[in-house]
């Protein structure tokens, strides 16, 4: 009897740990998409009075960062979900996951193309950045990355963080802006650094479909196609910069000695305008313009799915002028 309970437990694990996700997944529309992963995410949802919170170990830990193969996946593989036997978010390992519209405005007079013109709908993940390792908490940078699913097209990708040091006792979640460019500081860990340059310098194609730097991940990927499936025809107009600031008002305590997840969860409702999103065309444009605003569709659920299923590429090409 035992032993039957032990495998019965046993497969519901490798249940999960396989790839849920439908062979045709690609080809179906956006909304679907969305639909499917966000039914893993609550099927696989944690109990809020026990979030794991003990760092991933031992099957993908930091060490890996230095094997530029690997980290190199995070810009290779097309798919929404962890290739093979990966399961880890090696630099934010826990996180919420709600369902969002991005809505861009019309009044904008910007010239944006794709995603940064139609808009679309998507899954946000909610994070902190762990870049150096337990204990989670141990600096508190928040972290948020936003998919958007394409009719019948891989989804496109958006990573948004201040800085890899975070904020120090502050613990708001919505304290800073956050964006694609990540702030430069004379304690970043270089050797993190160094191997993300040591990956994009083994990436394929040329010098502008690999990332600048590891501070600058390009959003011409996300210009260049619309939320329908169609490619933009004629001039693709990236943004160099997104960046997302906490809707007027929108906070957590900045002296909790909470989780953050629960902190989230207690202000993050279905409705909530989340993030306004600002947008500049060029590193010297004067001022980021207001293009629209990333609204939950949802309420935000801590999961296994959310933590170790899902996956966010990052974009490869560099932006253009
Ligand atoms: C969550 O965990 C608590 C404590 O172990 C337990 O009392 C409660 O029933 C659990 N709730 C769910 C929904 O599993
Ligand atoms: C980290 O991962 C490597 C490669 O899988 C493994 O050899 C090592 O033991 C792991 N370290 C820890 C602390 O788990
Ligand atoms: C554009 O429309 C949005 C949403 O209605 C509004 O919040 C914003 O202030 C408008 N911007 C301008 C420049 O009028
Ligand atoms: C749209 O662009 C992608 C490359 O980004 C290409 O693979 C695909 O064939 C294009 N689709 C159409 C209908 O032109
Ligand atoms: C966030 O960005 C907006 C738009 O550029 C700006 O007005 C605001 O001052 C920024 N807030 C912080 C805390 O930097």
């Amino acid at each position: 009897m035992k032993t039957f309970l032990t495998i019965v437990a046993l497969a519901s694990v490798l249940a999960l740990a396989a790839a849920v996700l439908p062979d045709n997944y690609v080809t179906l529309s956006a909304r679907e998409k969305q639909a499917l992963q966000w039914s893993q995410v609550l099927e696989s949802r944690y109990n809020l009075t026990e979030l794991p919170s003990a760092f991933p170990q031992p099957t993908d830990n930091l060490t890996l960062l230095g094997l530029p193969e690997y980290l190199a996946q995070s810009f290779l593989i097309t798919g929404d979900e962890m290739p093979g036997t990966r399961r880890r978010m090696l630099l934010s390992p826990f996180a919420v996951v709600c369902k969002v519209e991005y809505r861009t405005f019309k009044n904008s007079t910007s010239q944006f193309t794709g995603l940064f013109n139609t808009g679309g709908i998507g899954l946000i993940r909610l994070a902190l950045d762990a870049i150096y390792g337990p204990p989670l908490g141990s600096l508190f940078s928040p972290t948020a990355v936003l998919k958007i699913y394409i009719d019948g097209q891989i989804s496109r990708n958006f990573q948004h963080i201040k800085d890899v040091i975070g904020q120090g006792a502050n613990h708001n979640f919505f304290l800073n802006n956050m964006s694609n460019i990540m702030d430069k500081g004379p304690n970043d860990p270089q050797a993190v650094m160094d191997a993300f340059i040591r990956t994009i310098a083994i990436l394929p194609g040329d010098a502008l479909s690999r990332p600048l730097n590891p501070y600058t991940l390009g959003l011409y990927e996300q210009a260049s196609v619309n939320s329908d499936g169609t490619n933009v025809t004629g001039a693709i107009v990236a943004p160099w910069e997104q960046r997302l600031q906490g809707h007027a008002g929108l906070a957590t305590p900045a002296d909790s000695t909470n989780d953050f997840r629960l902190d989230l969860l207690n202000v993050l409702k279905e409705g909530t305008v989340l993030y306004d999103v600002y947008a500049k065309r060029s590193v010297d444009a004067p001022e980021n313009e207001l293009i629209g605003e990333i609204v939950l569709q949802s309420e935000c659920v801590p999961s296994k799915y959310g933590d170790e299923l899902i996956f966010f590429r990052q974009s490869r090409e560099q932006w253009r002028p």
